[in-house]
């Protein structure tokens, strides 16, 4: 067969694959006349979510900086996302990793986080994701233990500003308005900064839970806890989505476009449509920052898709 890539040029690197990620048209979602609909899936990067973006990021950070050395335990706070990608990373460049969790995550994660030879730290959900980052601090200070602190490292934003966004603009130069969840805030202020920069008009468009209800990877900004990274002044507005109307979306766009995306992805995709309804017309750009495998029990047995009805005034705009 041949070839015109020469070897030299090749990469056989695995953290080489992350990022340059598809964008795609929805063209099966019934959307209002005059909208289009664009997904950035994230879920296509090698450990299935958007945070092989920052675990790269952050920890190529700590390297250069002298702060993590192979050998050394990476800790982290994370509901599952960040802790698979860190698990790739530590596999790959020669660490081991500890994951501060709360026992509220996604079936499975655990096990999957077991099988990649990470330590799991269990703390209780009620204490919320506050004290597993304080308990992730706290291991950091044992010897040969490096915190990469996803809620607070600019690494995080920057690997949007550059990455994230960067890819959108090359693949859609107008985009008008850009939805994505609400977890670290990495997502949001380091894409949402590149494409105000590029086009002031764009809309940055938070989601996140309602009070209350449990959307993996996603955090309700009422349960008091704003993500230091996340700046608030870039938003032009923030959706409510109750976990129901999440699963169903998900559910739903599996059976129109074929795609499984995970909770989060079908949170931002109802926040998206509501959005379009109150716009004339233009490209909504979401972020679907996982793949739905992860999630596969629970969708297909929980909810019916009549199950889904929500409150079309949980909005909350400034
Ligand atoms: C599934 C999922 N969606 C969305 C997000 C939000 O991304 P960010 O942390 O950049 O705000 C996360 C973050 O953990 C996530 O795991």
């Amino acid at each position: 067969m041949e070839t015109d890539v020469p070897n030299q040029a090749r990469s056989y690197d695995i953290l080489e694959s992350v990022g340059n990620t598809p964008l795609v048209e929805l063209r099966h979602v019934p959307v209002k006349s005059g909208m289009r609909l664009f997904a950035k899936l994230e879920g296509m990067n090698p450990s299935g979510s958007i945070k092989d973006r920052i675990a790269r990021a952050m920890a190529e950070d700590a390297e250069r900086q002298g702060r993590l050395r192979p050998g050394d335990t990476i800790v982290e706070a994370s509901t599952g996302n960040t802790a698979l990608a860190l698990a790739l990373l530590s596999r790959q460049r020669g660490y081991k990793l500890k994951v501060v969790m709360p026992t509220r995550v996604a079936p499975g994660i655990a096990e999957l986080l077991g099988l990649f030879g990470a330590e799991v730290v269990w703390c209780e959900p009620r204490v919320g994701m506050k004290s597993a980052i304080d308990a992730a601090r706290s291991l950091a200070g044992e010897p040969g233990h490096v915190a990469l602190l996803q809620f607070e490292n600019a690494a995080n934003v920057r690997a949007h500003y550059e990455g994230t966004a960067a890819e959108i603009l090359s693949a859609l130069p107008q985009v008008d308005a850009f939805v994505a969840g609400i977890g670290t805030g990495g997502t949001l202020t380091g894409a949402g900064r590149r494409l105000k920069e590029a086009n002031p008009k764009t809309l940055v468009v938070g989601v996140e839970p309602r009070f209350g209800e449990q959307l993996q990877g996603l955090r309700s900004l009422e349960e008091g806890y704003i993500p230091p990274l996340l700046d608030l002044s870039l938003l032009d507005g923030r959706y409510l989505v109750d976990a129901k109307a999440a699963f169903h979306r998900a559910r739903a766009l599996a059976h129109s476009e074929g795609l499984l995306v995970g909770v989060s992805s079908g949170a931002v995709l109802d926040a998206a449509l509501r959005l379009a309804e109150r716009m004339e017309r233009g490209n909504i750009v979401m972020i679907f920052a996982d793949g739905g495998w992860k999630y596969l029990p629970s969708y297909l047995t929980s909810f019916k898709p009549h199950d889904a009805l929500h409150d079309a005034d949980d909005i909350a705009w400034w």
